[in-house]
């Protein structure tokens, strides 16, 4: 069977990285249709829009989308586009690789983030000139969706005991106090074993101790900022891969933006966006390929080539060469 995966580059290194992850798709040789689309600043520099929609058709309709990066359209591309593929959320594996330099070389964590409401919502207003406000939205119905997708990602694995539940409800008591309660509740009736952080103290206990922690369920918002925390711990936004997952189809991407500081120069990692695609493998029922990929990967970051955020001179054609070779 054929799969349709849309492939949308947006800017900066988005444009580099995205098609070094399609070269490796297109060396494993599976029946895979890629359809290109295009969205993003430039995009928007040259039409008017940043995401026209033939580009959130196309991700809606295809099997899997895989995605670069956009700039400062940013949110006008991603958050619809994850509308699009209806992802209620995003899985951040943040790990420390052999070989790599990392702060913290323990830390191997997954952050599932809430994906559709939060303080992303965008109900934001500027009601006067001194006074901007913002409509904080949890329901119910997601903290489930994303209890019950906790529930089934640590029970498919012997690798993870339980999870933890990250939140401000000491603060935030209706809004945390919902998401905190009905994942708990949802955890608890499947038998699921988890503990609960108040995510200030978070990021400081993950920065002194990450091994303490295993797959943490968070808030939208909260998601977006300790994954990137620990980017930090582990080498850098070039490592960190990202699957927005919803039930039917799946939207991947690297976490980082587009790099501006070096977009055009050739030399961006595209690990995180390959690893991306090694997770869309396993979405679509690739075990075996998506196995490989993680594994050239891998043995990549650990026997180089590399590239210069890893203290490499290597070019990103260079590394993703290397990746297929050792496919
Ligand atoms: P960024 O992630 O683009 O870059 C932060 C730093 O990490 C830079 O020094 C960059 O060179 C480095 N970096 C990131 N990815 C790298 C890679 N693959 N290889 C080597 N180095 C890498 O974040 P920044 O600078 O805050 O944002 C730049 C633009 O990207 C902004 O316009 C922002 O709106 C957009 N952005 C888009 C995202 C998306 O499309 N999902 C996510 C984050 C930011
Ligand atoms: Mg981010």
């Amino acid at each position: 069977m054929t799969h349709e995966i849309a492939v949308i580059p947006g800017d900066g290194i988005g444009k580099e990285v995205t098609p070094a992850a399609v070269d490796v798709l297109e060396a494993l040789e599976i029946d895979f249709e890629f359809v290109e689309a295009d969205a993003g600043d430039s995009l928007k520099e040259a039409t008017g829009e940043a995401l026209p929609q033939e580009t959130y058709d196309l991700a809606a309709s295809a099997d899997a989308t895989l995605f670069g990066a956009a700039g400062e359209t940013a949110a006008d591309v991603i958050l619809p586009l994850r509308d699009a593929v209806d992802s209620f959320v995003n899985i951040r594996p943040a790990k420390a690789y052999p070989g790599i330099d990392a702060v913290r070389p323990e830390t191997d964590l997954v952050f599932l983030r809430e994906n559709t409401e939060g303080v992303y919502a965008g109900h934001e207003d500027r009601l006067t000139e001194d006074v901007a406000t913002l409509t904080r939205v949890v329901t119910e119905s997601a903290s489930a969706e994303l209890g019950e997708f906790a529930c089934e990602y640590v029970s498919e694995s012997d690798d993870h005991d339980g999870f933890t539940i990250v939140h401000k409800a000491n603060v935030m008591r209706e809004t945390d106090g919902v998401f905190r309660d009905t994942i708990k509740s949802v955890a608890d009736e499947n038998g699921v074993e988890t503990d609960e952080v108040l995510m200030d103290a978070f990021a400081t206990r993950v920065c002194l101790e990450p091994e303490q922690f295993d797959v943490i369920a968070c808030p939208n918002l909260a998601g977006d900022v300790l994954s990137d925390l620990a980017a930090g711990l582990v080498g850098g936004l070039g490592l960190l891969p990202s699957a927005n997952v919803g039930s039917e189809r799946g939207l991947f991407e690297p976490v980082h933006g587009t790099a501006p500081d070096i977009a055009g120069e050739g030399v961006a990692n595209p690990a995180a966006t390959i690893i991306s695609a090694a997770m869309m493998l396993e979405f679509l029922g690739y075990d075996e390929q998506a196995h490989a990929v993680h594994e050239a990967v891998e043995a990549t970051l650990e026997e180089g080539p590399r590239t210069p955020d890893l203290g490499g001179d290597a070019s990103t054609d260079d590394v993703t060469d290397a990746i297929i070779e050792r496919l």
